[in-house]
């Protein structure tokens, strides 16, 4: 069987250090594994829209926003499929004939859309499209026969629901779908990057992440107001790790290979947690160290994005060629699974010597 991968973003906005290490790494890696016979990257505007209805015009910003940091993270767009959810309408005909294979009751189960519900505060009044979008997410996955789908933990209970839908269409009308299966990114730690202020989440009202455009300025800044020990105040005092943010990014992103560059006087990154942690190392040492790190790997992204900004036209054509590309092989699919459910009447003329059958049959009577 072919190996196909299918996953997206919502363009809300500028993507951060958090997709970096939970998703974008991750993604460019599996491109470069060679493993896969197809792959594709969705922008998810339409699902965006689920709770952004009354907000289109961010929607339709960050469109360009998110494929300019696929490209300038590393995604190639001759390995990968890029394309926008919106213009492929076979995965709105595919969301429909789903919902019949869903209840109500399953739907408001889900772990994911009960949070988010909580989040946006919809409680009562829940569009009924959001509620919905596991089910769009279902037609995304399975319009591409995709076998792979590689997200963070958040979105877990998404590939369970459409691995029921799966299961329920090939059920009831034939075995046409394939049963999909999520890839977490490598590193547990890296799956919950915190944000700058060590608040699980990270939010542009809040000015609590790293964005992958940041300046170097900018990146210092940031990494300078980061939450540390709150009981390490003199140099001479014992740090604590646990729940330090600057130390949960070293984890992250600090290479041996950082150490000559940038802090020479230590050899790994166990050197210098035993030495915050015994006092005698200021928070101010091991944030320059961060700061450094983090420049070295933002300041490719950004000047890769700029490149691009300049040359607009192909970003566009790589839209639209990806996207052109998602239409066929989506129409394919869909084409199989309304003959699976004999919904193809005139594009397959069984259906005409059906009907001519049962009325030649009725008229010599
Ligand atoms: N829900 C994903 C997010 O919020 C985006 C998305 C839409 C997606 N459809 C998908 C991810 C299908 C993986 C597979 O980022």
């Amino acid at each position: 069987m072919q190996k196909i991968i299918l996953t997206g973003d919502r363009p809300t906005g500028k993507l951060h250090l958090g997709h970096y290490v939970g998703s974008l790494q991750n993604r460019v890696k599996l491109q470069e594994s060679g493993k896969y016979d197809e792959i594709y990257l969705m922008i998810a505007d339409a699902q965006a829209l689920t709770d952004n209805f009354n907000n289109p015009q961010k929607v339709r910003d960050n469109v360009i926003e998110v494929a300019l940091f696929y490209l300038a993270c590393g995604i190639d767009p001759k390995k990968t499929t890029i394309f926008v959810q919106s213009q492929v309408p076979a995965l709105t005909e595919l969301t429909f004939y789903y919902m019949n294979l869903v209840t109500l009751s399953r739907l408001l189960r889900n772990p994911t859309v009960k949070n988010e519900v909580k989040l946006r505060g919809f409680e009562e009044s829940i569009p009924s499209g959001f509620l919905n979008y596991p089910v769009s997410q279902t037609a995304d996955i399975t319009a591409f026969l995709a076998t792979t789908v590689p997200v963070g933990e958040d979105q877990l209970p998404m590939i369970e629901q459409a691995r029921e839908i799966v299961h329920a269409f090939n059920r009831i009308y034939g075995d046409t779908l394939v049963e999909p299966e999520a890839v977490l990114p490598d590193i547990k730690v890296a799956r919950r990057l915190p944000s700058i202020d060590g608040k699980a989440k990270m939010s542009k009202s809040l000015g609590n992440c790293i964005y992958l455009d940041d300046s170097d300025a900018e990146i210092t800044r940031k990494v300078m107001a980061m939450y540390t020990d709150p009981n390490h105040i003199k140099l001479t005092d014992p740090g604590k790790i646990e729940g330090n943010v600057v130390f949960t990014y070293l984890d992250i992103f600090c290479q041996d290979t950082d150490f000559p560059k940038y802090l020479p006087s230590y050899h790994n990154l166990d050197e210098l947690k035993k030495h915050y942690q015994e006092g005698g190392l200021g928070d101010v040492t091991i944030k320059k160290f961060l700061a450094n790190i983090l420049i070295q790997i933002i300041t490719p992204i950004r000047e890769k994005r700029i490149e691009l900004i300049n040359n607009i036209d192909y970003v566009y054509e790589v839209l639209e060629n990806g996207t052109k590309k998602a239409n066929q092989k989506a129409n394919q699919t869909l084409a199989k699974v309304k003959t699976a459910m004999g919904i193809d009447y005139f594009d397959n003329p069984k259906f005409k010597e059906e009907i001519k059958e049962k009325f030649q049959n009725n008229t010599t009577n």
